[in-house]
């Protein structure tokens, strides 16, 4: 479930494009729009978070110390965001990991809430309103809206990384991008996890 941006919004049917229209079209594409740039700030925070993710990972092994230092770099770094952190796998059902925010749920069955469903459905879900989603198990209740990626240590499942937005809408498909990336180089970095 992703939130349907403005590039693949269909055009408006029966608008009359006018010479004029297109003059003033080719004078605002000249220049980079505001999403555009908005977007360069993105991929560039997201491209930073991987260069500082691998210096906190850097020669340490302990799975709890690193994993505790990922969600605290995402909860300062990445703005409008409550509570950042791990669900990992155990068994039929996901336990609380390390994480950033308030106390939560600590126990989430496969299938259920946000976490549960991404992490039957192998899938990174974006819910850009939380109080539309059915079944979604309100930790905090600033919370509005919500991503949660799945983490894999080959094929196998291993938890998942859930983020927390005050605001609706927060969270874009290059947000989900971006923290697969950094979910990649974390899972990557502990081999051989004992979850
Ligand atoms: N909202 C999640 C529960 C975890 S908290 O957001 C920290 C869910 O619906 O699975």
């Amino acid at each position: 479930m992703t939130t349907r941006t403005a590039k693949n919004k269909p055009a408006k049917k029966g608008t009359a494009v006018t010479a004029a229209a297109k003059k003033r079209l080719a004078k605002k594409t000249a220049k980079p729009s505001a999403a555009t740039s908005e977007n360069n700030i993105k991929g560039k925070l997201y491209a930073s978070l991987v260069v500082q993710l691998l210096s906190l990972l850097k020669g340490e092994h302990d799975f709890i110390a690193n994993a505790a230092n990922f969600s605290a770099l995402l909860f300062n770094s990445l703005p409008n965001v409550n509570w950042a952190g791990f669900y990992f796998l155990q068994g039929e059902e996901l336990v609380l990991g390390p994480f950033q925010g308030n106390p939560a749920c600590v126990r989430i069955p496969l299938g259920k809430g946000v976490c549960g469903v991404a992490a039957q459905q192998l899938e990174t879900i974006i819910v850009p309103n939380v109080h539309e989603f059915p079944g979604h198990i309100a930790c905090d209740v600033a919370s509005n809206s919500e991503i949660v990626v799945p983490l894999f240590d080959g094929e196998r499942l291993v938890g998942v990384l859930d983020l927390d937005s005050p605001i609706i809408g927060r969270f874009d498909d290059q947000d989900a991008e971006g923290l697969n990336e950094l979910a990649t180089v974390f899972v990557a970095h502990e081999e051989g996890l004992g979850v």
